[in-house]
């Protein structure tokens, strides 16, 4: 199916690998201009070549730490100076550490706010006004499937994303007048890098080996497996698409069936 994006500009970021780099490729894919981002240079450079080599498309890609504001909007303004025009924002950033309540401080608190809540402010915020003026926009919010179902000993997570929904869905309301589309996607487990981390920390606390904690996420599947990295960009560039153009206000699980919810 042709998503009817072709030429389109999208700036998707912490997308030097995992699920960031994996909906930069499916958005490549459709013949979208690109502007990625991540703190280390080579890795980035290495993804932007590999996806303008494999797709032949426009790839701009930035170093930047989106915690910080200005580097975040600095982003956003290098995309619009070098396309003349951002279409698409998929919002996406690092995870926060593991761990119980009682094992995080305020500033580990307010980091995890920054990281998963803030970055996604600051890039809205100067991506929206690009948007406005074109009638057309489509946003989507990288989550996790912890905002529908709490994750155990993710707490960071489970809390902070969950603002990011409502943002989100508020978002979808406001700027429906103006064509623009807000979606949320919350994946479950994929195999990447911070859920092999993820892995090798539990498996350091339970004494066990990282394999087995894997295993008990694809367990919680009821596809009884976890996630390949490549699986994620699909949805991503299907709600980016021209059509998707009636889909707006959703968070959308993509978790091989591992929350447990209805809706
Ligand atoms: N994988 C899963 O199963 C899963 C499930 C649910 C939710 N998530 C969430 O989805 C997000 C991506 O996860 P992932 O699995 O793709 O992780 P990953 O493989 O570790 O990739 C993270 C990407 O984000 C970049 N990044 C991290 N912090 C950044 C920052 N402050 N500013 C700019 N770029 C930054 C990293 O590059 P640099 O380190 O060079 O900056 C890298 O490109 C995370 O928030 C994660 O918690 C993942």
């Amino acid at each position: 199916m042709d998503l009817g994006i072709k030429d389109r500009v999208a700036l998707v970021t912490a997308s030097s690998k995992g699920l960031g780099r994996e909906a930069a490729r499916a958005l490549a894919a459709e013949g979208v201009k690109l502007s990625i981002c991540a703190r280390g240079k080579d890795a980035l450079a290495k993804t932007a070549a590999s996806l303008a080599e494999e797709f032949g498309v426009e790839v701009l890609s930035t170093t930047c730490d989106l915690t910080d504001e200005g580097q975040a909007r600095e982003l956003v303004q290098r995309t619009a100076d070098r396309f003349e025009k951002i279409d698409i924002l998929v919002a996406n950033c690092g995870g926060p550490p593991p761990g119980a309540f009682v094992d995080h401080d305020a500033d580990r608190w307010r980091s995890a706010v920054d990281l998963n809540l803030m970055s996604a402010v600051y890039l809205a915020q100067a991506t929206i006004p690009l948007m406005i003026p074109k009638r057309w926009g489509r946003i989507v919010f990288s989550t996790s499937i912890s905002v529908k179902q709490p994750i155990d000993g993710l707490i960071l997570s489970n809390s902070v994303r969950a603002a990011v929904v409502g943002m989100a869905k508020t978002l979808a309301c406001e700027l429906g007048p103006h064509g623009i589309l807000v979606n949320s996607v919350c994946p479950g487990y994929f195999l990447t890098d911070r859920v092999l981390e993820l892995a090798e920390k539990n498996a350091q606390k339970s004494g066990g080996r990282p394999q087995d904690q894997i295993d008990r996420w694809a367990g919680q599947s009821v596809l009884e497996r976890v996630a390949r990295p490549e699986e994620f960009g699909p949805l991503v560039a299907f709600l980016c698409s021209q059509k998707a153009g009636y889909i707006t206000g959703t968070s959308i699980a993509i978790d091989g069936g591992f929350s447990r919810g209805l809706m």
